[in-house]
């Protein structure tokens, strides 16, 4: 009887690539075809190529893992138990039988087509749960278990897989879960944010148009809902404000010369600098800005991710909103940059990455935190789009990101403050509406 094994397998159809080693190529056709474990794939590229194409072959699981081609399956004498993928290669590292393991709470179990599935908002895990013994398995570990205990459930070749593959996929509580800065999420926020930016799930992302092919689109305008109507007034359009308003677009290609430090100075003195703060005694100081926030927490950072500007050397800015000043704290980061470009037109000349500092809003508000946020970001965006407008500069909101990219680029911790919401300005095309 073979013990149950962690097997890496490829996605149908992916073909490695020409320009690899022998080895290397040779093992991930096999695993296209078959599943192998690590171990058998680092032994049979040691034969063939030497130690030096280890790193190849870790290079090009990596590279198939983000591109969700990359599987983890456990298989056993029963078959398949599970299997995992993750968008990164897996750390399969043996968890310590002694060690208590405990469900993570985070993870959601739930029926997905006809199978039901793990995943969780702390990485991009989603596991298929094949065998159906492994749901009072996973009840199990609602309280600490340690790994020896779980073998009254389950064989225990089959424990010790189930065990390494959710510790990799990020399944198990942490220390960390109900302390720092990740302590403040509860789960459907958390769950929320992740499913709802860029990268730590694989459904597919943006304009996709998944009923196409099944319906036609609710019309533009709502069918009127009685024929009890009352005409309304209609205002003349006159006057500065209202030239705003109703020039205002968005403008998702820019001009020459570009925008200055001074132009961005103005943009984010009108739109969003600390014009007062105050205290209401309820432990949490409040302030006052151009434009409005949920409770007056303000949570909202704004960072600048400087592509061309006349005057201010190219990098990763943030706004300090209090002194209204700029502190650099890195270089330009061209992921970032690549996301907001709206293709076919160049990189914008300046992206603004809205940010949150959660903790700000989780600690008075339950339930309705993240959604407050997500209007604040409205909020903002709105007030920035007239102020430019007003300006002459050209801008544009933009529909999302990847939060994990915006936390490296600035070096904060995700769950402390990410992004949550992206906005490009420039100055104005020729041609573009004056
Ligand atoms: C929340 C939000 C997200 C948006 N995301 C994008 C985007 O990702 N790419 C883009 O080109 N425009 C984006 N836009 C701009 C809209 O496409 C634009 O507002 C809409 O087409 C109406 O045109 P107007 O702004 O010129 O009046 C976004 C606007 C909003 C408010």
């Amino acid at each position: 009887m073979a013990a149950a094994r962690i097997e890496l397998l490829l996605r149908d159809g992916e073909a490695p690539s020409a320009s690899l080693p022998t080895g290397v190529r040779d093992a991930l056709a096999r695993i296209a075809r078959n599943g192998e474990t690590e171990d058998e794939l680092e032994t049979s590229v040691i034969a063939a190529d030497g130690r030096g194409g280890l790193p190849l072959l870790y290079y090009a699981l990596d590279a198939l893992a983000r591109r969700d081609a990359l599987s983890y399956r456990i298989a056993s004498d029963d078959g398949t138990l599970a299997t995992a993928t993750c968008r990164t290669r897996l750390d399969l590292r043996t968890v310590d039988p002694g060690q208590p393991l405990l469900l993570s709470r985070f993870a959601l179990i739930r029926r997905d087509g006809d199978t039901m599935t793990i995943e969780t908002p702390l990485s991009a895990a989603h596991v298929t749960l094949t065998d159906p013994r492994l749901l009072p398995f996973l009840a199990t570990l609602a309280t600490p278990r340690r790994a020896d205990e779980l073998t009254a459930i389950l064989p225990p070749d089959e424990v010790s897989a189930l065990c390494t593959l959710f510790w990799s996929c990020g399944l198990f509580a942490g220390e960390q879960e109900n302390d720092g800065s990740l302590g403040y999420w509860n789960f459907y926020d958390l769950l929320f944010h992740a499913r709802s930016r860029k990268g730590r799930h694989h459904g597919q992302y943006g304009a996709s148009f998944p009923f196409r092919l099944r319906t036609q689109p609710p019309p533009v305008a709502k069918q009127i809902a009685s024929d009890d109507v009352v005409p309304l007034h209609r205002p003349e359009l006159q006057g500065e404000f209202t030239s705003v308003i109703e020039n205002r677009h968005s403008s998702r290609q820019f001009g020459e010369p570009p925008i200055t430090c001074r132009e961005l100075g103005e943009l984010l003195f009108r739109a969003a600098r600390i014009r007062d703060v105050y205290d209401v005694g309820i432990g949490q100081q409040l302030s006052n800005r151009p434009y409005p926030g949920g409770g007056a927490v303000y949570e909202l950072e704004i960072y600048l991710t400087v592509h061309t500007c006349a005057d201010l050397r190219s990098g990763l800015y943030h706004y300090d909103p209090l002194e209204h000043r700029l502190a650099r704290i890195g270089d330009s980061s061209k992921a970032l940059l690549q996301q907001a470009t709206q293709e076919p037109y160049a990189p914008p000349q300046v992206l603004l990455t809205i940010t949150a500092r959660f903790a700000r809003v989780f600690w008075k508000y339950e339930s309705m935190g993240y959604a407050l946020i997500l209007k604040d970001v409205g909020a903002l965006m709105q007030t920035l789009y007239l102020v430019a407008e007003a300006m002459g500069l050209g801008a544009c909101a933009i529909g999302g990101g990847d939060s994990d990219v915006f936390a490296a680029a600035a070096g904060v911790d995700y769950y402390e403050e990410t992004s949550v919401g992206e906005f490009i300005i420039g100055s104005r095309a020729e041609g573009d509406r004056q």
